[in-house]
């Protein structure tokens, strides 16, 4: 292990961007199947791993709808979220901010509570047996429509105690920010945090909208606002943070080689980015992993790793004194290096 690999390893960090369906690995996903007596259409685990080929983001979404329809019981949704939890254990992640799709689940006869009571259970374990922090975001699926997502968030008032904000995912071009311009203004009345996809394959004014119209507090992935100086300019002058997730870009082919990633662009610009795995299971990588492909390729230093890492708590919707905390928990750590 690389002296900088093991620096990543060994630094607290956040993850502000992971899907809790998209970390569903292929063998639970098998084991929940009979669980439940559903058939898939793989035969074995292999032919699944083979299916995870992808030219776009489309490609991906058909794939991750159909595997998450293996969730059906409360209990499974905490497994879902238990595994995830102990890869964050493994990997010295202290803090998540994770998303959930209830549509892709009460499209299916599976209950918002029972979805988000097996998550928040998993959630509420992890906090007590290893001390790692959450906030849970629910996503609007932006290929249904403002008004399917206004019904989602009612359904959320009754669970508002467990849920800190509400996200936009899904097939982005042809859906723009704007689309669900009230339903946003809603949840920011409810008190909820705002975030959304955008500039993921949409283009920079998609950004804009999310911005401008949405008046989201943190931008999903983000990639093409480095296509408008103006964007840019915003960006850095807000400090708005970006959830960046480097393998997803690869994988969904954002970029077409991680050589070509611009993460160092976006520090040499001053941006809030941050490291971020998106759909692990999908994708091939853990948080770390997404570290170790960029450090690599980019031939990061230490100093921008450890930027990227402060900035993902920085970026998080922890309170000031507890991103102080983190903040400091790194100095004391990197401090012990020297
Ligand atoms: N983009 C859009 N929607 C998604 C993603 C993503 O990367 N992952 C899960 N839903
Ligand atoms: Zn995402």
């Amino acid at each position: 292990m690389s002296k900088i690999n093991t620096l990543i390893e060994k630094l607290p960090k956040a993850e502000l961007h992971l899907h809790i369906e998209g970390s569903l690995e292929p063998e639970l996903m098998f084991k929940l199947a009979k669980r439940n007596q559903l058939k898939l259409p793989y035969a074995n685990i292999e032919e699944i791993k083979q299916a995870y080929n992808f030219t776009k983001l489309q490609d991906f979404l058909d794939i991750y709808y159909a595997g998450m329809s293996v969730l059906i019981e409360e209990q499974d949704f905490y497994d879902l979220t238990m595994a995830y939890l102990e890869k964050c254990q493994q990997q010295n992640v202290r803090h998540v901010e994770i998303f959930f799709d209830p549509q892709g689940h009460t499209e299916r006869g599976v209950s918002f509570s029972t979805a988000l009571s097996g998550i928040n259970r998993a959630l509420k374990d992890g906090l007590s047996q290893w001390g790692i922090s959450y906030k849970t975001i629910m996503c609007f699926l932006r290929h249904l429509s403002e008004e399917d997502a206004f019904d989602t968030l009612n359904q959320a008032k009754a669970h508002l105690d467990l849920i800190d904000g509400v996200g936009l995912d899904s097939s982005e071009v042809g859906n723009p920010p704007a689309k669900f311009k009230n339903v946003f203004a809603e949840a920011k009345k409810m008190g909820l945090k705002l975030v959304a996809h955008a500039g993921e394959e949409g283009p920079p004014a998609y950004v804009e909208e999310a911005l401008s119209i949405l008046n989201i507090d943190r931008l999903d992935h983000g990639n093409r606002a480095m296509e408008s100086a103006k964007l840019i300019e915003r960006l850095r002058k807000e400090q708005i943070a970006l959830t960046v997730c480097p393998l997803s870009n690869l994988k969904l082919c954002v970029v077409d080689d991680l050589t070509k990633h611009p993460i160092p662009s976006m520090l040499k610009q001053g941006l809030l980015v941050t490291v971020n795995s998106d759909d692990p299971s999908y994708f091939g990588g853990y948080l770390n992993d997404n570290y170790f492909a960029i450090q690599q390729a980019l031939n990061l230093t230490s100093k921008d790793i450890i930027t990227l890492i402060k900035n993902s708590f920085v970026g998080s919707f922890l309170s000031d004194d507890e991103k102080q905390k983190h903040l400091q928990s790194i100095d004391t750590f990197l401090n012990e290096q020297e």
